[in-house]
């Protein structure tokens, strides 16, 4: 693999921009979520495939947070990067702000954690390359990754206790 050496988020952070229109919609003239939440997959799996280099998938969502509607006819801006590495699997940041077209105003509409695994010519989960956070705001979203990615593992293996009590 490529750049063993590692990269920045900025290296591989990926933005985009749409315009919401009718066929992204709800009956209410809202966003559709499973539409936001394709563009935030797409996205982040750019960001990721950015950072490593070989193909990625989508190991799982771990949160999303619709935090406000985005209406018809505003412009939804998406920007991803790569908040943490474990091994073969990362974790991608994304934020979707939603703004009024006539007078510039932006607002956060919604955010996601999402976890995506490189792969490497036999589609088996392959070392990634590190992150190098620079800025303080990426040095603390590491952190924060760092906390969510500790605490969904020992989530894990608590429930796999469980599970194993359960049977003897
Ligand atoms: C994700 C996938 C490659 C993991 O394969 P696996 O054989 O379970 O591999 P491993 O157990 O060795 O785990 C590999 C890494 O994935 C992580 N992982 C596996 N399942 C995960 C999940 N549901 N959520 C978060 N991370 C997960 C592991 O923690 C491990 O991370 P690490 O290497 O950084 O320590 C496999 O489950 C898969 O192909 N899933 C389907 C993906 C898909 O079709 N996505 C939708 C379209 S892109």
């Amino acid at each position: 693999m490529e750049n063993k050496q590692g990269k920045t988020p900025q290296e591989s952070a990926v933005e985009t921009r749409y315009l919401l229109m009718p066929q992204h919609a709800n009956p209410k003239g809202t966003a559709f979520g499973g539409v936001i939440m394709s563009w935030i997959d797409m996205i982040a799996g750019l960001a990721a495939q950015r950072h490593t280099g070989c193909d990625v998938v989508t190991a799982g969502i771990d949160s999303l947070s619709f935090k406000e509607p985005i209406r018809i006819g505003e412009h939804v801006t998406l920007r991803a990067s790569v908040n943490y590495v474990s091994r073969s699997s990362m974790e991608v940041g994304v934020q979707v702000t939603r703004e009024n077209p006539y007078n510039g105003q932006k607002t956060i509409a919604t955010t996601a954690h999402l976890t995506f695994v490189a792969l490497d010519e036999n589609k088996k989960p392959t070392p990634a390359p590190p992150i190098l956070p620079q800025t303080p705001d990426e040095k603390k979203r590491y952190r924060n990754a760092e906390l969510r990615v500790k605490s969904r593992k020992e989530l894990l293996k608590k429930m796999q206790q469980n599970e194993t009590e359960k049977k003897d």
